[in-house]
């Protein structure tokens, strides 16, 4: 549950936390959950920022209803089309019959062929805005963040960004939403695990819309991501960190992931750790097997080196390293200096047919 928090006069958070979903796009865990933020802006006219996942829908509604009348709204923003943040825009749009769609002309296309609504939609032009009465809300694409139909909104006059998913987080947020009141070392790691598994293979899109809101020049005084915390005490923080991770600047790291069925190539596994640190430099060490897979990725986004150990298996690769290598170049996570070894019992590693 999450109850609606003011950000700042007539600006609400009306998002909710998931506890229940075990994988987040049914493969990464999360352990500490995850928040799908939603944003309400009251000028005369009303407007929501993203919505919510569909099984969350009353939860969002029963939020904004807190605030004003659900019936009141008059546009709905989509910055992202993933179901979610947008899974809930059929019961919104159903309990909101005067709603407007708003988003990208790519996002439009897709709000169409996903729900079939007959509501008015509204395709916006990279840098228009939007005179809300007294607020006034300014549109920036952002393509590629992590689907194409992707943009930042700013509410100018509150020097509020809202980017969706980019500088986005795992964890829920449990009715503290703020930078300056959450655990933050555990949302960085958490940040940085959502970047690996969800943003990393679009590292130079995050580069480009950064240096696309640099170079326009607005104030941001807060970053209100669509998951994890909204930033107000230092956002330019989560912005540095996804500069770094998307930059691949490389930490002083050796990963060394390894299967093993019976010991033996363990037992390498931990000679070379032993050396590795005697040479004074760090190593991660995963037993693929036992590991969960969104970390060892977390691990491996800024490590210049990765060291792969497996035995053989029928002919093979050791099954679990074979996905991580898969995940490693569906990821593009692959410019790492990268080492093997591996053990065998009757010889070589081709397949009898
Ligand atoms: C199911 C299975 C399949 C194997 N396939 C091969 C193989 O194709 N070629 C080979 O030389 N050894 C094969 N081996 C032997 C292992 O590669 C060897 O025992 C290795 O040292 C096991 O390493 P570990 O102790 O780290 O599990 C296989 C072993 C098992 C259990
Ligand atoms: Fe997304
Ligand atoms: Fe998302």
């Amino acid at each position: 549950m999450g109850k609606p928090v003011e950000i700042k006069p007539g600006v609400y958070w009306v998002g909710v936390n998931d506890y229940e979903t075990k994988l987040f796009e049914s493969l990464w865990s999360l352990p500490h959950g995850v928040s799908y933020n939603s944003y309400l802006i009251l000028g005369e006219k009303k407007v929501l920022v993203d919505t919510v996942k569909a099984e969350y829908a009353d939860e969002l509604i029963e939020n904004i209803n807190s605030v004003i009348d659900v019936k009141e709204l008059d546009y709905v923003i989509v910055n992202h089309l993933e179901p979610d943040h947008s899974g809930s825009l059929p019961e919104i749009v159903k309990n909101a019959p005067n709603v407007k769609i708003m988003g990208t002309s790519r996002a439009i296309d897709m709000v169409k062929s996903f729900f079939h609504l007959d509501q008015e939609t509204i395709s916006v032009r990279d840098g228009s805005t939007l005179d809300i009465g007294g607020k006034t809300l300014r549109f920036i694409e952002a393509p590629w963040l992590h689907w194409p139909e992707t943009m930042f909104t700013y509410l100018v006059e509150d020097k509020i960004l809202f980017p969706c998913d980019a500088f986005g987080s795992f964890g829920a947020l449990s009715n503290k939403i703020f930078d300056d009141e959450v655990d933050l070392e555990l949302f960085f790691s958490e940040s940085k695990r959502y970047f690996a598994t969800i943003v990393s293979k679009y590292s130079k899109f995050v580069l480009r819309a950064i240096e696309k809101v640099k170079n326009l020049g607005i104030d941001i005084e807060i970053i209100a991501p669509s998951h994890g915390p909204v930033y107000r005490k230092n956002p330019i923080k989560i912005v540095e960190l996804f500069e770094r991770w998307s930059r691949n600047a490389p930490e002083k790291r050796v990963v060394i992931v390894y299967g093993s069925m019976y010991g033996n190539t363990k037992k390498i596994a931990e000679v070379l750790e032993e050396n590795i640190n005697s040479e004074g430099i760090d190593t991660a060490v995963y037993n693929i097997s036992y590991s969960d897979i969104s970390f060892i990725l977390s691990d491996l986004l800024n490590a210049p080196a990765v060291i792969f150990g497996c035995p053989t298996y029928d002919g093979n690769i050791f099954p679990p390293i074979r996905h991580l290598v898969n995940l490693l170049e569906i990821k593009r996570l692959q410019r790492k200096i990268i080492g093997l070894f591996g053990t065998y019992a009757w010889g070589e590693m081709h397949c009898h047919n």
